[in-house]
């Protein structure tokens, strides 16, 4: 148990969520903030920043990497790790992407160095892609439709587990050890769409199948359904991330912090199944 007050951003997230709970869970005063959280907190509104800061020890940090349009992830980290060291938080955990190459011109990685400059005690959480895209976040549609039109070829990706990456962000916050570390964290295994495609036909009982399409087709086809060209880019990029292998050997940073195995994407696939997240 501890009597830490941790603010959590993107707290009604995919990580951020899970993480409020696990911290709950051991006893921490949390604060669950986004712009619908219980604690108002908009990267856009500089007056939410301060009192969301106010008596917290330790932060979660959360940035709009995904974001349409201009987003300088790094001036804003600077400027809230700033403002954070001000308010007296001695622990910032931040979320950014094991993406290391720019995608659609922008970097997942760019926040690192603000975090590192502060003067807190920082770790980074580099995941993998989430399980959770394909229940709860960009790729759910697709699978609804029983289509999963993406230009990731054959490459491969160990998608790793919100809750996992949700638990190695809880003891980054709460426990000693883990100050200048940067975590790469990813599943088990690494599988392709088709293969992913497959294990959630399997569990559903309906055909979803893995259409691979060229990068290019891709972006104007989301252009087609009014998706902002940038953003369209910044997807097609980072899809063909997993097209390109570029993160596709597993890690053992999850074993390594938690002390037991990454979460698998087939219990993953059960339970979601078993919740009923792709019913029609
Ligand atoms: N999805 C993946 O596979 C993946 C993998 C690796 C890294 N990441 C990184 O994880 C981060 C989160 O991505 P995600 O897809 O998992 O999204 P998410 O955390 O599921 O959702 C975004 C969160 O940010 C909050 N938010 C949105 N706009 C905001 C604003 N203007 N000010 C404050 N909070 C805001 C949302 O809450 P409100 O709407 O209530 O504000 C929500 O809690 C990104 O930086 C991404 O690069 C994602």
């Amino acid at each position: 148990m501890t009597d830490k007050t941790v603010l959590v951003l993107g707290g009604t997230g995919k990580t951020g969520r899970r993480l409020v709970d696990q911290l709950q869970e051991r006893g921490a005063n949390v604060r669950a903030a986004s712009r619908s959280g219980r604690t108002r907190f908009d990267w856009d509104d500089r007056n939410t920043w301060e009192p969301a800061l106010q008596g917290v020890d330790a932060a979660y940090l959360v940035d709009m990497q995904d974001k349409p349009g201009t987003w300088d992830a790094e001036k804003h980290i600077r400027e809230l790790a700033a403002l954070a060291v001000e308010s007296k938080v001695r622990r910032l955990v931040l979320l950014q992407a094991r993406v290391t190459e720019p995608v659609g011109g922008k970097s997942l990685i760019a926040g690192e160095q603000a975090v590192k400059d502060s003067g807190a005690e920082w770790t980074v959480l580099r995941p993998n892609w989430f399980n959770q895209n394909f229940d709860e976040g960009v790729l759910l549609d697709g699978v609804k439709d029983g289509e999963l039109r993406l230009p990731a070829g054959d490459g491969r990706e160990p998608f790793v587990d919100a809750a996992d990456v949700a638990a190695v962000a809880a003891v980054a916050l709460l426990e000693d050890g883990h100050a200048g570390e940067t975590y790469e964290l990813s599943g088990p295994r690494a599988l392709t769409l088709d293969e992913a495609a497959g294990e959630i036909t399997a569990a559903i009982g309906r055909d979803v199948r893995y259409v691979s399409v060229p990068h290019g087709e891709y972006v104007e086809e989301l252009v087609q359904y009014e998706v902002p060209a940038d953003y369209a880019l910044f997807v097609a990029d980072l899809v063909a991330q997993i097209r390109d292998n570029k993160n596709a050997v597993p890690t053992d940073t999850v074993r390594r912090v938690l002390g037991r195995e990454p979460r698998d994407f087939s219990d993953f696939v059960a339970d979601a199944a078993a919740r009923g997240a792709w019913n029609l």
